[in-house]
């Protein structure tokens, strides 16, 4: 029987989503998104072009071709309420509600729930109303902080002491800053992804995977969406320990619990991003989505059908027997334009070389008379697959460095070298 999904997004995330679900053939897709993304495009039955949060046109679209079911790629609608409006017209919607979003749309709730619940992993933290307030304690503090806004950025509105800033620097950017912020405490380690598939109460997880947010090799330059990620054959990564992967997994299964005894089940994605310290994992921040680039690492591994696993979150009838991902390494790199992220240059012509048997995924990307143009966020991204690490690296890197035009990338992502560096620096700080 025909089943009708949608997916709402136009990057590589969406794109990796699209492709696994696009394995079905019972499955018919729709899509939404605010510019043609080709990838999508070429595996969807009915494309809708429209602004990403404009919630009621997209209900209106899925309402009017008959979707039973649709997953949010990005985090704007659902802060814009795509979850609430899909399911009062009977939608099932793999995305949790504006309420439960908060987890990430609103840094604030996020760390008073941890709080108020005792949920382990939270840092110190204070969350000002007002920015003279957040200026003298910063003042006054004695150590690094991390200084945030509470609202979504990006990826790119966190400023570390010590790392972007020195304290001067930070008061300078709090005094910036409009509405509540978030000061916690700055966390040393290394950073790593957990995703899950939540029900609302089962939680199954994914691979690890490590993501790259500086813009330049040797994780120098600015922060980015992110630049390109890895995950391990044993889908765990080599600086986590055993007992560190089931504290975060604990944490996350502490906050889903936490959201259905208060009234806001979550349902759809789960997206914990840890820094393993020397206390063990503590949360950098939820996301209430698949991460971008991390979905592409995972989506390239997972042997069971996404349909399913939909449906199975949006019923409540999870287990981990229907979730299944291959044992194999992955690397995933993306390609960005030159000048990236401060300075882009958009519109610049792309053309390929023969990139084996790398998967391709399109991201921000604009396809004018048959050519390929560079718009101003992440172009594209390739991914690796392979039973070893490097072997993941070099189809990945080959891959990335067979397209022309102005753009680059990353080349030290998923090298054995960088994962000495990461491996070195968490036995320094353990
Ligand atoms: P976020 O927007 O919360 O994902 O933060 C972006 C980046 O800032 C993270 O990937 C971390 O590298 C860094 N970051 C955020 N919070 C902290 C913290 N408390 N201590 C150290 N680094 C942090
Ligand atoms: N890669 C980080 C994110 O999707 O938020």
């Amino acid at each position: 029987m025909t089943m009708k999904i949608l997916v709402v997004g136009g990057g590589g995330r969406e794109h990796a989503i699209a492709s696994v679900l696009s394995r079905n053939s019972d499955v018919e897709l729709y899509s939404v998104m605010s510019k043609k993304n080709p990838g999508i495009w070429s595996v969807s039955k009915r494309v809708l072009v429209e602004n990403e949060t404009n919630v009621k046109r997209i209900a209106d679209f899925a309402t009017s071709v008959g979707v039973q079911c649709a997953i949010i790629g990005p985090e704007a609608p659902l802060q814009a309420g795509i979850a609430d409006e899909l399911e009062a017209r009977q939608i099932a919607c793999v995305g949790p509600t504006r309420a439960a979003a908060r987890l990430e749309t609103d840094k604030g709730f996020c760390r008073d729930m941890m709080d108020r619940h005792g949920v382990a992993g939270c840092p110190k933290f204070r969350v000002f109303e007002d920015q003279n307030d957040a200026v003298s304690f910063i003042s006054d503090y004695d150590g690094d902080l991390a200084i945030k806004p509470v609202g979504l950025t990006g990826g790119k509105g966190v400023r570390i002491m010590g790392e972007h800033v020195d304290r001067n620097g930070a008061i300078e950017y709090a005094k910036q800053l409009e509405g509540r912020v978030v000061v916690e405490e700055r966390l040393v380690g290394e950073e790593f992804t957990l995703q899950a598939f939540v029900d609302g109460a089962h939680l199954i997880p994914m691979p690890l995977v490590q993501d790259h947010k500086r813009a330049f090799e040797g994780d120098q330059g600015p922060n980015t969406g992110g630049m390109g990620s890895y995950s391990m054959p044993d889908h765990s990564l080599p600086f986590v320990t055993r007992g560190d992967r089931e504290k975060a997994l604990r944490i996350m299964k502490d906050v889903v619990a936490v959201m259905a005894k208060t009234g806001q089940p979550y349902r759809g994605i789960l997206y914990g991003q840890f820094m393993n310290t020397k206390n063990g994992p503590m949360v950098i921040e939820f996301n209430a989505r698949f991460g971008d680039p991390e979905a592409m690492n995972v989506l390239s591994l997972l042997e069971s059908d996404m349909a399913e696993i939909m449906i199975r979150i949006t019923e409540g009838s999870l287990s981990s027997g229907s979730v299944k991902f291959s044992r194999e390494a992955t690397v995933c790199k993306y390609l960005v334009p030159e000048g990236y992220p401060d300075t882009p240059r958009p519109g610049r012509p792309l053309t390929f070389g023969d990139y084996g048997n790398a998967l391709l995924f399109y991201g921000n990307v604009e396809l004018n008379n048959s050519v390929l143009l560079t718009m101003s966020s992440r172009t594209l991204a390739f991914v690796g697959r392979a039973e070893t690490l490097s072997e993941a690296e070099s189809i990945a890197e080959s891959a990335a460095s067979s397209v022309g035009g102005d753009v680059s990338h990353r080349r030290d992502i998923g090298t054995e070298e960088l994962l000495r560096k990461r491996i070195e620096h968490m036995k320094e700080i353990r």
